[in-house]
């Protein structure tokens, strides 16, 4: 096993900092990996962070994960989280503890939201956090929570 955490984000999250700022906050998704490099470091961890729009390459990124034998993989997969059995499929199907990461609080939300596939088999969930949210997924990890 390695020290990489892998950090991957599904469709829209490259607007973050312009997208519906009154939820998801102003802070960047480069801001995010930037702050997220630096609490890997001081954790003894590195991050692998990626950001598409397309459900496939999500699939392929967490195949491409347990492959390279990753520590974990912090998992926001934005709408995809709603909708995806092929990344709850996935997930089941590799052994990397896959933490499940929003920045809002879905649940709290529409009710269309409620639903998580991705929450059916992660290890664990961190939401409502705004970006600090993928801080306190990262420092799970660290802890060996999961
Ligand atoms: C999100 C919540 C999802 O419901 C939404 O589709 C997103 C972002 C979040 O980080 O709060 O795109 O995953």
């Amino acid at each position: 096993m390695t020290d990489t955490v892998y950090v991957l984000n599904g469709p829209n999250l490259n607007l973050l900092g312009l997208r519906e700022p009154e939820i998801y906050g102003s802070t960047t998704l480069d801001e995010i990996a930037g702050m997220l490099e630096d609490r890997a470091r001081e954790l003894g961890l590195a991050i692998d962070m990626r950001q598409t729009n397309h459900e496939g390459m999500l699939v392929d990124w967490l195949h491409e994960a347990q492959a390279h034998g990753a520590r974990a993989i912090l998992l926001n997969a934005a709408a995809y989280t709603h909708t995806s059995i092929a990344l709850l499929d996935a997930i089941k199907a590799i052994t990397i503890p896959v933490i499940e990461v929003h920045l809002s609080d879905p649940k709290t939300r529409e009710d269309f939201r409620h639903l998580s596939y991705v929450g059916m088999a992660a290890a664990a969930t961190v939401e409502g956090h705004g970006s600090d949210s993928y801080r306190m997924a990262l420092e799970k990890v660290a802890a060996g929570e999961v």
